[in-house]
């Protein structure tokens, strides 16, 4: 089988997170699309990265659970990066992404690196000046570091990786679901989740400047979707101090009651599940 034939044989077999860059699907002559739902955002989510980076004046790229490299692929083809290490334990993924490298030419500009990463070995990833981390860190405690996370929490657990990377890194995109039971060992209500990240993110010496839930990406646009769930607004005062003084459960059936009667949320859709800071 060729390259070309090889991909198109692939694409719709793998998983919703793989996804072909654009210069691809121009060549082959066929959308991901129509292989595959976008239920995770891809195209949105890349173009909120391209939007913000444009003036950052990044040169190298790593990609930390990057699956078979969509998202290094569109900054390589856009010039917005020279070199991407896109990290994955799932051999499959990184092999397809391997074959779109060659199929692009792009093969002497991206390395696919199988590694389970974990808070123990995170630092020995390559000095560049931009980490991505999409949709990764929630999985922390279920399918990695689940001893870590049970010793120590999932917030403590974040801080420390966000620390990390906060050494490395001029530049941070992390891309979080915020879930019923994700992140695990992290005893937050609900709505008061991605505010709660951004205090990790500071704690752990960085600076949340731009954060956007997805699906309101999609509705409302990027400027409208910055900081709207991280707002202080009195809802979010009265719901953190119910939080503090009466318990987690509590605020969590007060928020549901709350969102029920004045839901702002556009649909049902995973996208509501996910947030995406970028952080300096
Ligand atoms: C939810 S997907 C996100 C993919 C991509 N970052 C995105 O946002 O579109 C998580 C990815 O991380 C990989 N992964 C999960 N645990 C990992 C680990 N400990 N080390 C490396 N990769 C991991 C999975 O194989 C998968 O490709």
């Amino acid at each position: 089988m060729d390259l070309k034939d090889d991909i198109i044989a692939n694409i719709g077999i793998l998983e919703n997170y793989c996804w072909l860059p654009k210069r691809a699907e121009q060549q082959l002559g066929l959308s991901t699309k129509s292989f595959k739902e976008d239920e995770f955002g891809m195209e949105l989510r890349y173009n909120l990265i391209k939007n913000k980076l444009l003036m950052l004046g990044v040169k190298d790229v790593v990609d930390l659970g990057g699956n078979c490299g969509y998202f290094s692929f569109q900054m390589l083809d856009e010039n917005i990066v020279r070199k991407a290490w896109v990290y994955d334990n799932d051999i499959d993924v990184l092999n397809f992404g391997n074959k779109v490298a060659n199929y692009l030419g792009l093969q002497d500009h991206i390395s696919f690196i199988e590694k389970s990463l974990s808070l123990n070995n995170i630092n020995e990833l390559p000095e560049v000046d931009l980490v991505l981390c999409l949709n990764l860190i929630h999985h922390a405690g279920v399918s990695f570091d689940v001893d870590i996370v049970e010793k120590m929490g999932w917030s403590k657990y974040a801080t420390d990786f966000l620390k990390i990377l906060r050494k490395k890194y001029r530049i941070a995109i992390i891309g979080v679901g915020f879930k019923k039971f994700r992140p695990i060992k992290w005893s937050v209500p609900r709505r008061l989740k991605p505010i709660y990240f951004s205090k990790i993110a500071n704690q752990a010496g960085w600076k949340v400047v731009y954060d956007a839930n997805i699906e309101d990406l999609s509705f409302i646009g990027e400027r409208l979707a910055n900081g709207r769930k991280t707002k202080k607004t009195p809802y979010i005062f009265i719901l953190e101090t119910i939080y503090r003084f009466v318990g987690y459960r509590a605020a969590n059936i007060i928020s549901k009651i709350f969102e029920k009667l004045f839901s702002t949320k556009h649909g049902k859709n995973k996208l509501v599940n996910y947030h995406i800071y970028i952080l300096q």
